[in-house]
């Protein structure tokens, strides 16, 4: 089987991490792979995690089986964190909660969840998504079609292209949405297009697919979920998965959780039994340890504050990275081009240059971004804003 492969090319988010460690040029700088870091260039554990970590091992006496859906307790705890604890669809038993392996390991159980129980419906995305959405998402063997969403011209949404190609959908079909921070633009809905968006999607009986890897890294933790809320008030089912890579910065246990709206309590029982059958034929039962420690930190009221409290530091300290950006790019009289940055919210933005300056930023001067023109604001760190700003001044007036 193996003696004739010929190797395949990396993924390319990926690939740049790789390149981006062999570098040994000390002033390289990391605005590729989505991963949160401090001043320092470190992606930290957070503090609450490292308190959980210490209790859920302390109290741990097994390492036995826990189940096909995992944890109770961290299925019910992802479940009030994303549609708030007084939300009517709880109350109705209408929402069903599977622990993943990460945001990744849900989207693709939500694929085949689509792939058998609605064959022949399309998923549509963004133009653009974040690129693993279509290896994921085909794997299941799902088609794949694309609606726009983003105007590079002036950095903002593409509302009416967005709202015009989501009326064109036919009904049936699957829409995949970013629930904040969208990935790669950094351009969100505001609450009214939520609203229209989950009205069209009730009145064109199309099955709303909501993608979050960044609650809490937007506006703020319930901010963040506003539009998966004004969905669920709106339309009879829909489909979420929620990551815990960022948020609790828990990127290589493989946490997340999914979520299914039904109609009734009695479609959700339905429903968790489809979702059971394909994890077991998939992976058979999630890892526990990252899913307890988020348990831990949801149901202790003491933890859960010092997490929110940190988690509010990281998004207040990229808001002010995105400031500063534009800040140092005004010497440069780029201020007023990149101003769309300032005024985007989570981890990235879209700069928009070409494939030859992405290059040579990489070679010329070791700063990394995904090809995309995609930078990671998380990288763009005080000591390193100017060097960074000279970069790209340097390549566009190359
Ligand atoms: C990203 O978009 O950089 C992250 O979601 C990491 C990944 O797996 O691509």
């Amino acid at each position: 089987m193996l003696f004739d492969v010929k190797p395949l090319p990396g993924d390319p988010i990926l690939a740049l991490m790789t390149a981006y460690r062999a570098d040994d040029a000390p002033n390289k700088v990391d605005l590729g792979v989505g991963v949160y870091q401090d001043n320092a260039g470190h992606t930290p554990v957070l503090r609450a995690v490292a308190a959980a970590e210490a209790r859920v091992l302390a109290a741990q006496t097994t390492k036995a089986y826990v189940g096909i859906a995992g944890a109770a307790s961290f299925n019910t705890a992802m479940t009030q964190m994303v549609f708030g604890t007084s939300h009517q669809a709880l109350a109705d038993e209408r929402l069903v909660t599977v622990q993943s392996a990460g945001g990744s390991g849900g989207l693709r159980v939500a694929a085949e969840l689509i792939k058998s129980l609605r064959p022949d419906s399309a998923v549509w995305v963004t133009t653009p998504t974040w690129p693993n959405h279509v290896p994921l998402l085909t794997a299941a063997g799902v088609q794949i079609k694309q609606y726009r969403y983003y105007d590079p011209a002036s950095g903002l949404l593409d509302r009416d292209g967005m709202l015009e190609d989501l009326a064109n959908i036919p009904s049936g079909d699957v829409v995949l949405l970013h629930g904040c921070c969208h990935n790669p633009t950094g351009a969100d809905l505001d609450a009214q297009l939520w609203s229209t968006v989950a009205t069209l999607c009730r009145d064109k009986n199309l099955l709303p697919f909501v993608d979050t890897a960044y609650q809490g890294f937007g506006e703020s933790l319930d901010g963040d979920a506003q539009g998966i809320r004004t969905l669920a008030d709106i339309v009879p089912e829909m489909i979420t998965v929620t990551s815990c890579s960022k948020n609790f910065g828990l990127y290589r246990e493989r946490v997340g959780a999914l979520t299914l709206l039904t109609r009734t309590a009695d479609h959700a029982v339905a429903a968790k039994s489809h979702l059971l059958k394909i994890v077991r034929s998939m992976i058979s039962m999630p890892p526990d340890h990252g899913a307890r420690v988020v348990a831990e930190i949801l149901n202790d009221t003491g933890l859960s504050a010092d997490w929110r409290a940190e988690l509010t530091e990281m998004r207040e300290r990229m808001h002010a990275q995105r400031r500063g950006f534009v800040d140092a790019l005004k010497p440069h009289g780029l201020d007023a081009r990149f101003g769309f940055v300032a005024d985007q919210v989570g981890m990235f933005s879209l700069l928009g240059i070409s494939s030859e300056q992405i290059k040579q930023l990489r070679d010329d001067w070791h700063v990394y971004i995904v090809g995309s023109s995609r930078i990671n604001v998380a990288g763009l760190t005080a000591g390193k804003v100017d060097y960074i700003a000279e970069a790209l001044a340097a390549v566009l007036s190359g």
